[in-house]
């Protein structure tokens, strides 16, 4: 079923359902202790980054990489034919014919979308503009279900910049798959856009609540979901200087929390967590690295395996 039904990529948050969750994050607690295996042996991943990363490409690389399979691709899309004025659906047709997956991260939404209508081979979005980023949404649930056993029931809190963050986009449209009682934390001018909250609320009929001083919910959530504000996407760098350090959350705020309180974080983090907290263990972002490993072993597996 989920083979089939994503033998074309991941695309959008939006494609899962409750079901294709489940299968995936049992797939992942399945990859946890296999880390040199040859089932991806002979196939080749690319990864065509034309924004910088570090967690994403490198986490995709290792996942090709320990399941024996090959990776190639570029880190920069100062290096690519792209610089030279190439189009995106030009570089996919071309390395198409060199790959058997490919791994895109642009600026632009919709560039994954896009990259899928002209391929061959499978797609799978690794980031697109400030719209969605969805493998980084699932290795976020596969974290949750690891270290708190479930994820129906829960109050997860999700925190910073709700309009430009692409991660909170994905996983706050793959929560509503869940028995959640979600909250969104943001300055006014950050607020998560409306065309993510309708189609949470009209389409999926699933409900949350917005406030901005997250003192107020914190000793009830389970889970707090915290995020950097997204320098590189305002128009108005005047804008950002207002609000880069609107939420720092500190050993204060740690100390108000429940006792199996996790704290998240997709990272890069700037300065909106206190460094102090990081060796508490209800602080996971780090951790969370390696589920995000043992998550892309799974997708890989799931959409490269013959
Ligand atoms: C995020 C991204 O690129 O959207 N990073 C990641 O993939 N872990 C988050 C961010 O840049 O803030």
């Amino acid at each position: 079923m989920f083979r089939e039904k994503f033998k074309d990529g991941i695309i959008s948050a939006r494609d899962f359902n409750r079901e294709d969750i489940e299968y995936l994050l049992k797939k992942g607690h399945q990859m946890m202790d296999i880390k040199d295996s040859n089932i991806l042996k002979g196939k080749i991943l690319a990864t065509l980054f034309f924004e910088p990363s570090t967690r994403t490409r490198l986490s995709f690389e290792s996942a090709m990489l320990r399941l024996g399979g090959n990776i190639i691709g570029f880190h920069s899309g100062d290096v690519s034919s792209i610089k030279k004025g190439e189009s995106l659906a030009d570089t996919v047709r071309t390395v198409e014919n060199y790959s058997d997956c490919i791994v895109i991260r642009h600026s632009r939404e919709g560039s994954a979308k896009m990259a899928a209508r002209f391929s061959k081979i499978p797609i799978i979005n690794a980031g697109s503009g400030s719209k969605e980023h969805p493998t980084q949404a699932l290795l976020d649930l596969f974290t949750i279900k690891e270290e708190l056993g479930s994820l129906d029931g829960l109050n997860i809190g999700i925190m910073g910049d709700l309009k430009y963050g692409r991660t909170v986009h994905s996983l706050a449209i793959l929560l509503s798959n869940f028995n959640i009682g979600l909250y969104f934390i943001s300055p006014e001018e950050l607020r998560m856009r409306n065309r993510y909250k309708d189609y949470l609320y009209h389409y999926r009929g699933f409900r949350f609540k917005e406030l901005t001083d997250y003192r107020k919910i914190l000793d009830n959530l389970d889970v707090l979901y915290m995020t950097r504000i997204q320098k590189e996407r305002f128009a108005d760098l005047e804008e950002y200087e207002r609000v880069k350090n609107f939420y720092v959350f500190k050993q204060d705020d740690l100390a108000q929390t429940k006792d199996n309180f996790k704290l998240l974080h997709p990272l890069p983090r700037i300065n909106e967590i206190s460094t102090k907290i990081d060796s508490s263990e209800k602080a996971i972002y780090f951790k969370q690295t390696f589920y995000g490993l043992k998550m892309r072993q799974a997708i890989l597996a799931e959409i490269l395996k013959d």
